[in-house]
């Protein structure tokens, strides 16, 4: 399905170009704004950041793909993402994901049927001192026990 920015989303990549020296180097900032309005990343995406940047499909392709935080494929309405990097592992990051698989009815890596949930296994987060922790759409928890994560799931709505 064909991509393109929303009359204010595309207001905002014009305001990011102005802050760079060459457009390329807006990639970053346009890709999060396609995923920031789509969820996720698709081919056709990619090729219409393309051309706003000047720059192939395949230049574009390798950024997206080279970064964990971009979502490659179409995600829930509420994104899990365990950290499972050392520091979180030894504090129990598995039993995180153990946990959210159980507790969400959905395996590692897929979404489940609803569209409801996601849940993805990630890199360091940078939060390293407060695992086991995880990313919630845009927002961090940390510290995690079974019980927080009850409560966190509970909140949703
Ligand atoms: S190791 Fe988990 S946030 Fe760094």
């Amino acid at each position: 399905m064909a991509f393109e920015f929303t009359t204010e989303n595309k207001r905002r990549f014009d305001e990011i170009l102005t802050r760079y020296p060459v457009k390329r180097a807006a990639m970053l900032p346009a890709l999060w704004l396609v995923q920031h309005q789509a969820g996720w990343i698709s081919h056709e995406a990619m090729e219409y950041v393309g051309k706003l940047l000047d720059l192939s499909p395949a230049k574009v392709y390798e950024v997206a793909t080279f970064y964990t935080m971009f979502n490659l494929k179409p995600v829930g309405k509420y994104h899990f993402q365990v950290c499972r990097t050392l520091p979180c592992q030894l504090v129990g990051a598995e039993s995180v994901t153990e946990h959210l698989q159980k507790k969400l009815g959905v395996k590692l890596g897929e979404t489940s049927a609803d569209g409801r949930y996601t849940l993805t296994e990630v890199e360091c987060l940078g939060s390293c001192g407060t695992g086991p922790m995880l990313q919630l759409n845009d927002d961090y928890h940390e510290n995690l026990t079974s019980e927080k994560l009850d409560a966190l799931i509970a909140s949703l709505k």
